[in-house]
């Protein structure tokens, strides 16, 4: 896959997608967002992706926010559009997406940027990581699910401090909050993202796929996510994973998935 804004490579099921606008410390312009909607389109049904790791080019910036540049004129519709359109097209989308989605957060992630990183299903960091939803200090708020993902990781009081004050929090603040799961070396970042994206596939990708949908239940207005949960265990039951699953445990062996 070619892009003017991304790298994309897939190597042993798990495919990096690279923001590479380093100049720009790789904020979030239209192009971009919507050449991420493209690959990660084409990468729901890639047989050769199983993971997707998502991470920013350079040695500074994950991802430096929405472009400001783009939207500094814009009216109270386009506002709304645009964070209507970018929330279904890339935020939700990835947030829902049927395969785990890691950030691996290589230096500042700051408004949008927090926001792809949140919407990831879960996050890794380097040690020289920053991370805020600057927003209010721009004068608007937080667009891309920000006002939402972030209390639901973090909790409501620090979400508000982190939104009113409009501060980055580095690596290590993340990681006591539960907003990243691991801090490593910079160099080691992507390493120990893959080993966890290749702990990841030894399991059945299916049922993976299954629980992402479970978990997501609990954060969907009017779903009641214990009863999608029952559906989706007793689905789990007809899956030819789950026979290879069970058959294996029970023959001493390890599992060796047929949907993978
Ligand atoms: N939108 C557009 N351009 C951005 C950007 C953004 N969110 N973040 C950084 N850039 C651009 C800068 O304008 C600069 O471009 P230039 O070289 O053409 O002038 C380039 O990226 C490098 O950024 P710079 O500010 O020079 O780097 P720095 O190391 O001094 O500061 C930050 C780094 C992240 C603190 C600073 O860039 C910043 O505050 N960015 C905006 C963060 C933000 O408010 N994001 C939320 C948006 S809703």
């Amino acid at each position: 896959m070619k892009f003017e804004n991304l790298l994309v490579e897939t190597q042993n099921y798990i495919t990096q997608i690279t923001i590479n606008r380093p100049k720009k410390l790789n904020a979030l312009n239209r192009e971009t967002l919507h050449e991420i909607h493209q690959a990660f389109t084409a990468l729901k049904t890639d047989q050769n992706t199983k993971v997707i790791i998502l991470t920013g080019s350079g040695e500074k910036a994950f991802v430096a926010g929405a472009d400001i540049s783009e939207f500094a004129d814009y009216s109270v519709e386009e506002g709304k559009n645009l964070a209507a359109k970018g929330q279904e097209e890339v935020f939700d989308f990835i947030a829902n997406y049927n395969k785990p989605v890691i950030a691996a957060v290589n230096g500042f992630a700051l408004g949008g940027g927090l926001e792809l990183a949140m919407a990831a299903h879960f996050r890794t960091a380097s040690e020289n990581a920053k991370l805020g939803l600057p927003e209010t200090s721009l004068g608007v708020i937080p667009g891309y699910g920000g006002t939402q993902r972030l209390p639901q990781l973090i909790g409501k009081g620090r979400a508000m401090e982190m939104i009113m004050t409009a501060k980055m929090i580095n690596a290590n603040q993340a990681l006591t909050y539960g907003l990243v799961n691991h801090v490593t070396t910079p160099e080691e970042l992507l390493s120990f993202t893959q080993k966890i994206a290749e702990k990841i596939m030894n399991n059945s990708m299916v049922a993976i796929s299954t629980a992402i949908e479970a978990i997501n239940a609990n954060y969907q207005d009017g779903v009641n996510g214990f009863n999608k949960e029952i559906d989706a265990f007793g689905k789990s039951f007809g899956t030819e994973d789950f026979k290879e699953g069970t058959s294996a445990f029970l023959e001493k062996r390890k599992a060796a998935f047929p949907n993978k």
